[in-house]
């Protein structure tokens, strides 16, 4: 008998996580919650909350769900796989505590420390004024630092402080003014890391873990990476910085590393394990972990996966990712995000989607902020849609994508002419 299949969320991240499950033999049917237009198309969405996690308990049992896969981080941080353990559930997802990795930088500094894992050098603070000192040994010396507030805060909590008045600056507006509540009990400061930043992701089962793809997002607004930061404007896949050799070296002094910590600790870590990466002078250093999959980079690697990803979730949910083997695709994947006017500040919305069905059908489109009336879609969300092709090379599926982009429109849409180009250089 086929597998039901609940997937929670309703994202652009998402959109691609179910148009890849929705292609396993082994599927029957594939829900999603809440989901969104575009993903009802492959599932059936149901109205429930990523944080209602009562009611997603409820629903796992009364349809008897095969395998719950999570995609966004607030429901991993509040114990939903521990919650569908206790009840017998298989669910794809690190336990409230594994998900530390993500939810608590004080956590995982030490993690890497206490294991020797490249990070960047590093100081753990409660107390404000002990803070305010600190940063005066990195400024006296006209060095830029970077505060982290400690816990989730919405991809605001770090701030890369040119000087001593920004630093402080930042200290107070996590430790005083309580910008992201008790996130910011206490704040990592550490040093600032040059060179290019990369993404790796691999799927753990606590023990063993297969490594899937490398991706390079693109944070600011604006081209040439300038303006304010985002929830991610376009990634690609496989970007040139990220070799062979190197990537044998992140996954022997990070990927694996990591895996082994956690166990040891007590908390094994079963997910998503999404390394921030600085590729430094002195080799890959670790700038975060995340506990679930990127987007808009969960976009671009899923078109590049040839095997079937739902016995991999499964495999991992259940500890059995020993030998596992998963084909990747040799090419590359870029995906460009189109955006409503305004985003990242306060944005405008319900602005009719034209264009969409004159994509060429080798080109993926996955919805991020739509609604759906009357056959007509429009934008709902800062994030709108994903652009998605593949290419043998990136100069090929760079110019394949914006071909396909500009037969898109909404008023005020805007989007990154540049997603990819660094690796042209
Ligand atoms: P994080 O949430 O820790 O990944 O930080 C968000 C972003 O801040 C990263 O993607 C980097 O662009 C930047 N960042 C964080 N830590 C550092 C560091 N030590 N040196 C330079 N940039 C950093
Ligand atoms: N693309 C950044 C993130 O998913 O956190």
């Amino acid at each position: 008998m086929g597998k039901k299949v609940l997937l929670i969320g309703q994202g652009g991240r998402e959109h691609a996580l179910a148009w890849k499950i929705a292609q396993s033999p082994e599927l029957e049917t594939l829900y999603a919650a809440p989901g969104n237009p575009g993903m009802a198309e492959l599932c059936e969405c149901i109205s429930i909350e990523v944080n209602d996690l009562d009611k997603l308990l409820q629903f796992a049992l009364a349809e008897k769900i095969d395998l719950t896969v999570v995609g966004p981080e607030v429901p991993l941080m509040e114990g939903i796989v521990d919650r569908f353990y206790e009840n017998g559930l298989t669910i794809f997802g690190p336990t409230a505590s594994a998900a530390r990795l993500e939810g608590s930088k004080v956590f995982t500094k030490n993690l890497f420390k206490k294991y020797s894992i490249p990070t960047a050098k590093y100081d753990i603070f409660s107390d404000m004024e002990l803070a305010r000192e600190h940063i005066k040994t990195y400024t006296d010396l006209e060095k830029p630092v970077v505060i982290k507030a400690d816990g989730l805060a919405a991809g605001k909590g770090v701030v890369v402080a040119a000087d001593y008045l920004e630093a402080s600056q930042a200290i107070d507006s996590i430790m005083k003014d309580k910008e992201f509540g008790a996130a910011g009990d206490q704040v990592v400061i550490e040093e600032c890391l040059f060179g290019q930043e990369v993404s790796f992701f691999a799927i753990s089962d606590g023990k063993s873990f297969v490594p899937l793809v490398s991706a390079q997002d693109h944070k600011q607004v604006f081209d040439n990476d300038e303006g304010p930061n985002t929830g991610g404007m376009g990634a690609y896949c496989n970007p040139p910085i990220y070799t062979p050799e190197l990537h044998q070296l992140v996954l022997d002094t990070i990927i694996a590393p990591v895996i082994e910590a956690m166990a040891a600790e007590g908390t094994p870590y079963r997910g998503v394990l999404y390394a921030g990466l600085m590729i430094t002078e002195d080799g890959p250093k670790v700038l975060e972990f995340n506990a679930r999959f990127g987007d808009p980079e969960t976009q671009a690697i899923m078109p590049l996966i040839k095997s079937d990803i739902l016995p991999l979730l499964e495999a991992a949910a259940q500890g059995r990712l020993e030998n596992y083997q998963v084909e990747i695709d040799t090419g590359t994947c870029i995906c460009v995000v189109l955006a409503s006017g305004g985003y990242p500040g306060s944005y405008e919305k319900d602005k009719e989607i034209q264009g969409i069905d004159k994509v060429d059908p080798d080109t993926l489109i996955f919805h991020a902020g739509t609604v759906k009336r009357a056959g007509a879609y429009y934008t709902s969300g800062g994030r709108v849609l994903a652009v998605v092709s593949r290419g043998e090379n990136i100069k090929k599926a760079i110019d394949k994508v914006y071909k396909e982009v500009r037969k898109i429109n909404f008023d005020n849409m805007h989007y990154r002419t540049d997603i990819g180009s660094k690796a042209l250089i």
